[in-house]
């Protein structure tokens, strides 16, 4: 589903500066994106209106070349939001992934397969899993029957608001290759991280959000070389600060790697004399 944002401005009530101004982007059907920013920036007010949590002052959003309201987005669209082990409610797992289905009217028959098919998507057996109070398990089960309520409706766009904060490094990288697989099956995955790294290793596309404005937004390699990312107060990743410096120093490098991989070959170009790849 090809999404546009044109213009869009939001302010919350009574709040003394806008949270949003002037928004335009286009995100294609498929593409995964991470959006990057500091704290307050704007970015968990992005996914609420992506999401129809709260509707722009003035500004279009447009789904599929439709308003939002036009769209069952709520159908279409999942949002696993900050910290989504503390929304949980239910008494067991399987009422928990269920509520989704139930609050879009599909029929109780249909439950069962769905919810079973969740929680094996995060890897969770629902044999074991269904009938257990969702506050008696670990922080990294309770997270994964939180993103398992949100995959429950199959979205076509599925927008992840810093699913990696405050995990481990296996569950980073099991969220991780959720989303990677989730994306590989034609899903549109909108990432928001604090991790640079998590940007420029998994994103299409990057959205870089900078006191509520839309301060750049390209290729990993394009962001992360814009000098403004600096200024506004983000880190680079690892890999690209790594470049920058052996440029500094004069090393021979032609390239502006941003991710590991790309680092590498440069640096390894460089030492047995070949060209590095642009990348
Ligand atoms: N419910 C609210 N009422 C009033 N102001 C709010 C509300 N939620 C957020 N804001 C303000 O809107 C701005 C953007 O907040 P937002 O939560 O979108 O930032 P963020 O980029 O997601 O930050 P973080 O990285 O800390 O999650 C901030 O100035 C914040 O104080
Ligand atoms: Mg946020």
């Amino acid at each position: 589903m090809q999404i546009v944002f044109t213009d869009v401005n939001y302010s919350y009530p009574k709040a003394a500066a806008p949270a949003l101004k002037d928004i335009s982007f286009g995100i294609d059907s498929g593409e995964f994106v991470a959006v990057i920013g500091t704290s307050g920036s704007g970015k968990s007010t992005l996914c609420r209106l992506l999401l129809g949590l709260c509707e722009q002052q003035s500004g279009d959003i447009l789904v599929n070349g439709k308003p939002k309201a036009e769209n069952r987005l709520f159908a279409n669209v999942g949002m696993v939001f900050q910290y989504p082990e503390q929304q949980l409610f239910a008494e067991t797992v399987f009422e928990e992934v269920s509520f989704a289905l139930k609050c879009h009217g599909i029929p109780e028959a249909k439950y069962k397969p769905a919810v079973h098919k969740a929680l094996r998507e995060v890897g969770l057996d629902p044999e074991r899993f269904c009938d257990r109070n969702p506050f008696m398990l670990s922080g990294g089960e309770k997270r994964r029957v939180a993103i398992a309520s949100v995959l429950v409706m199959e979205p076509q766009i599925l927008i992840l608001d810093e699913p990696s904060a405050g995990v481990d490094l296996r569950g980073r990288a099991f969220i991780t290759e959720l989303a990677k697989r989730k994306n590989a099956e034609g899903v549109t995955v909108i990432w928001v991280t604090h991790q640079m790294e998590e940007a420029a290793e998994l994103a299409d596309k990057v959205l870089v959000l900078s006191s509520g404005e839309l301060l750049c937004c390209g290729t990993p390699c394009e962001v992360f070389n814009d000098e403004r990312i600096v200024e506004a107060g983000l880190d680079l990743p690892e890999a690209a600060h790594l470049i920058k410096v052996l440029k500094k120093h004069n090393a021979p490098i032609k390239g502006n790697a941003v991710t590991k991989e790309a680092a590498l070959a440069e640096i390894k170009a460089w030492k047995t004399g070949g060209a590095s790849a642009n990348v």
